[in-house]
């Protein structure tokens, strides 16, 4: 069988999304039952390799692998012999040399999982890569949307916020058409890249048009460690005009945020109690998604 990567959302089917859901599916079973546990990997190592902070991503995999009965050895940049001049392509190949049986990657270079995708034998999972890629939080943000409507096929996503510097975004513009998602995407001008006025999604730039009638809004932070110029005039102009707030929401519409959140930029404090903030059960489909991923990438059957 040929080795499963996942570099990106670009390279997967419709058909495997379909079956990463199903599989998440049971595996949220999984995690219901007293022990919250199957020995699926029981025997295998996972390294997860972090040249870049991480929060939900690297403990979400983390329990993930020790959920399927998997061993993990977690690498953090700091405090390791990067400091020293060894390469990634060394570092990731000494921590293979120990035994792992897959690797989950986050750096902030665009290519790094690709990278590295080609040159090890073992599974690599993309966990970002720059702007690039997040596949898995594209991932389990739909099977969010799955799981509160029980379906995502025919729904509207409407996704505000910094799209010139989303991995997340770029990811959900390659799931949306194999999902039968429809998008919506709103910014400043300034930040929206503009080749993406050619394909196909309403482009907008107030937040009151671009929320209304949709399904639910994934809203982005201003990622202003990827910023190599100012492209907001200032962060109290752009709460102003795309801060998303109680007001712009209809009853039973969905909020989502793929964290970490900037309260009182992006999102309005009092978003905190809306009655579908699901910004928390994200955080939840993300263990039972990487489960999925993990269980798909090592073969498991
Ligand atoms: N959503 C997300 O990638 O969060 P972390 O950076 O905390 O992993």
């Amino acid at each position: 069988m040929a080795k499963r990567d996942l570099v990106g959302i670009r390279e997967l089917s419709s058909e495997t999304i379909h079956l990463l859901y199903e599989l998440a599916d049971r595996f949220w079973g999984v995690l219901e039952t007293p022990t919250r546990k199957v020995p699926a990997l029981a025997g295998k190592a996972v390294g997860l390799l972090f040249f870049e902070s991480s929060t939900r991503t690297r403990w979400s995999f983390d329990l993930a692998a020790k959920r399927l009965g998997a061993d993990t050895v977690v690498f953090s940049a700091a405090g390791s012999s990067l400091d020293k001049g060894e390469s990634l392509l060394d570092t990731a190949k000494n921590l293979l040399a120990m035994g792992l049986d897959a690797v989950v990657v986050r750096h902030r270079v665009v290519g790094t999982a690709h990278f590295l995708a080609q040159r090890l034998p073992v599974p690599v999972i993309n966990a970002g890569d720059g702007t690039h890629e997040h596949p898995t939080q594209a991932l389990l943000d739909t099977y969010t949307l799955r799981r509160h409507f029980g379906r995502v096929e025919g729904l509207t996503l409407t996704i505000v916020g910094d799209l010139f510097h989303s991995r997340v975004a770029l990811s959900h513009l390659h799931l949306a058409p194999k999902v039968g998602l429809h998008l919506r995407l709103c910014a400043p001008p300034s930040l929206v890249p503009p080749l993406w006025y050619g394909l196909g999604w309403p482009i907008y730039h107030e937040v009151e048009k671009a929320v209304r009638g949709a399904d639910a809004i994934l809203v982005l932070r201003m990622q202003r460690e990827r910023m190599q110029r100012p492209a907001i005039a200032s962060w109290e102009e752009y709460a102003r005009f795309y801060q998303v707030r109680p007001e712009h929401l209809a009853s039973g519409q969905v909020l989502l945020h793929p964290g970490p959140i900037n309260w009182g930029v992006e999102l309005d404090g009092r978003l905190m109690d809306w009655p579908h903030n699901r910004i928390l059960d994200q955080v939840q489909a993300g263990v039972a998604i990487r489960m999925a991923v993990l269980y798909w990438a090592l073969g498991a059957s």
